[in-house]
């Protein structure tokens, strides 16, 4: 059934597991998605970013009226969150296309900017019965100097300006860089267990792992001890869906069939999204 994300995180928080987000880019990811869970037996959440939205001709409610249809009909509670929000107008869509939360992301903007259209879409979200999750970006950024991109490699939040923000900001979550990054194609991610243990102690609200496809099983059931409570995960499912299709084309090139492509593609990502599931739980 459909569900809320804030239930969902709040059921992880309690049992000191993490609920793994999934992107969704095609109803491909969707079905594997809701699949992968059932075979685990897990709840989970469907995201889609901005930059998908984008991809789908800037059109939201396509793949997310199939996202909701689907998840009403899975045995699992699936929630929808809106990813990596920057337009506002996009925002103003998620409470009617189904979804219960949303990542509002402002952390390009210099930081009393980023608090204030933080602040501001928190106070909107709430009024509608959303979740939000926010993200700061290092602080910094003064003299109207962009401040360093949350996401690169070397990032890291600040513990105390972390807090400061999510109190003045009223969010539910916090983004946290603690050495992930995101579009990583290898497991290598090395994560500052001492900082998220730090930040776990001052920030008061759930934490979020993003860039999860680079983090290696070990450092995130590390991170899950540590307080992280819901992990994205996006690049890991295109890994399984685009080699398990080109190892597939390769072997039948005689193949014209999409469904017979996309069903191996599925296949693989279902699978990779069972495997994640297990390592958080
Ligand atoms: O918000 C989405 C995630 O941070 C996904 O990152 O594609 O590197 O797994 P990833
Ligand atoms: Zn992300």
């Amino acid at each position: 059934p459909l569900t809320t994300t804030g239930e969902l995180v709040a059921r992880a928080a309690a049992s000191r597991s993490a609920i793994a987000a999934f992107n969704i880019i095609t109803l491909e990811h969707v079905e594997a998605v809701i699949a992968g869970a059932e075979t685990a037996g897990s709840p989970v959440v469907l995201q889609v970013s901005e930059n998908a939205v984008r991809f789908r001709y800037g059109r939201l409610l396509p793949l997310a009226r199939a996202a909701v249809a689907a998840a009403e009909r899975a045995t699992v509670p699936v929630a929808l969150h809106l990813d990596h929000v920057q337009s506002d107008a996009l925002l103003r869509q998620a409470p009617a296309a189904g979804f219960s939360s949303v990542m509002y992301d402002a952390a390009r903007l210099p930081y009393q900017e980023n608090l204030a259209a933080t602040r501001a879409a928190a106070d909107w979200a709430h009024a509608q019965g959303l979740w939000i999750e926010a993200e700061l970006g290092e602080v910094g950024g003064k003299d109207g100097a962009p401040p360093l991109d949350p996401h690169a490699p070397g990032a890291r939040t600040d513990p105390a300006g972390a807090r400061a923000f999510v109190t003045e900001a009223g969010v539910d979550a916090l983004a946290v860089a603690i050495g992930s990054s995101h579009a990583m194609t290898t497991r290598t991610a090395v994560l500052d267990h001492a900082l998220l243990a730090r930040l776990s102690g001052a920030v008061g609200v759930p934490l979020v792992l993003h860039g999860s496809s680079g983090v290696p099983d070990g450092e995130l059931t590390a991170a899950v001890g540590g307080g992280i409570t819901k992990v994205n995960v996006g690049t890991a499912l295109n890994i399984a869906m685009t080699c398990a299709i080109r190892d597939f084309l390769a072997a039948h090139p005689e193949a014209v069939d999409s469904r017979r492509y996309l069903a191996v593609g599925r296949a693989a990502m279902a699978e990779a999204v069972t495997r994640i599931i297990k390592v958080l739980s």
